[in-house]
């Protein structure tokens, strides 16, 4: 698309700003890239990345950790948390050498019928590791589009995380779909954040209808209750 679209504006931000120096970046296989994201689902990434690179060298590909004992890979999770994660991901391994010839499917419906990977989860991994054209929807990406577009209304009621998926798909750039997914996810855990985003060296501030309005503090609308 045009210089001036958000895709093209977080990247240009992601090429100045962003992380480019994860493990999982370098080399970016899909095996790799989906043991981060379960990682990553409820951990920071700077307790991730050394969980991630023990893991990886004890377990290098889907097979070894098809093949590894649920305990061998609990101990390598050992310090992380919510391990039913790690339970998911070696039933998962497993599917995959049973049904996949033993690789991560590249299809999103192949990928969300897998144990421990929802829908973003699973964009996430097709996007980084093949570089395919889907969104992600987690916190931080709910937060941001709910101030860009100045949507009002708790994101996790169906329908505006409906429209917030519908939102984030029409506007995901034609091409470099592994660093545009890595840049959301930089962008919202470092400038739009929760208190006090950074809107003054804001990369897509020009366009975003809460800062134009006045209702960044106020957006997203907290959970009632
Ligand atoms: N959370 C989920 N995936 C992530 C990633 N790739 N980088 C940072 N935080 C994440």
């Amino acid at each position: 698309g045009a210089d001036d679209t958000f895709a093209a504006r977080l990247l240009a931000w992601f090429d100045r700003c962003g992380r480019h120096d994860l493990p999982w970046q370098h080399p970016r296989t899909p095996y790799r890239v989906w043991l981060s994201e379960i990682m990553l689902q409820q951990t920071q990434v700077r307790v991730v990345v050394p969980y991630f690179e023990r893991f990886v060298a004890a377990l290098q590909d889907v097979g070894a950790l098809a093949r590894a004992p649920l305990d061998e890979v609990l101990a390598l999770w050992s310090g992380l948390g919510y391990y039913a994660r790690a339970r998911n991901l070696h039933a998962a391994a497993r599917r995959c050498v049973e049904q996949h010839g033993g690789q991560l499917p590249r299809d999103l419906d192949a990928l969300v019928a897998l144990p421990g990977i929802g829908r973003s989860t699973a964009g996430a991994i097709l996007a980084q590791a093949w570089g395919d054209r889907f969104p992600i929807m987690d916190g931080n990406v709910k937060r941001v589009l709910a101030r860009w577009h100045g949507i009002g209304g708790w994101p996790g009621t169906p329908a505006i995380e409906k429209r917030l998926w519908t939102i984030a798909a029409a506007q995901l750039p034609d091409r470099r779909m592994a660093d545009y997914t890595q840049a959301q996810m930089d962008f919202g855990a470092t400038l739009c954040t929760r208190y006090d985003p950074a809107c003054i060296v804001c990369p897509v501030h020009d366009g975003c209808v809460a800062l134009r309005e006045g209702r960044v503090a106020e957006l997203p609308t907290p959970k009632p209750g």
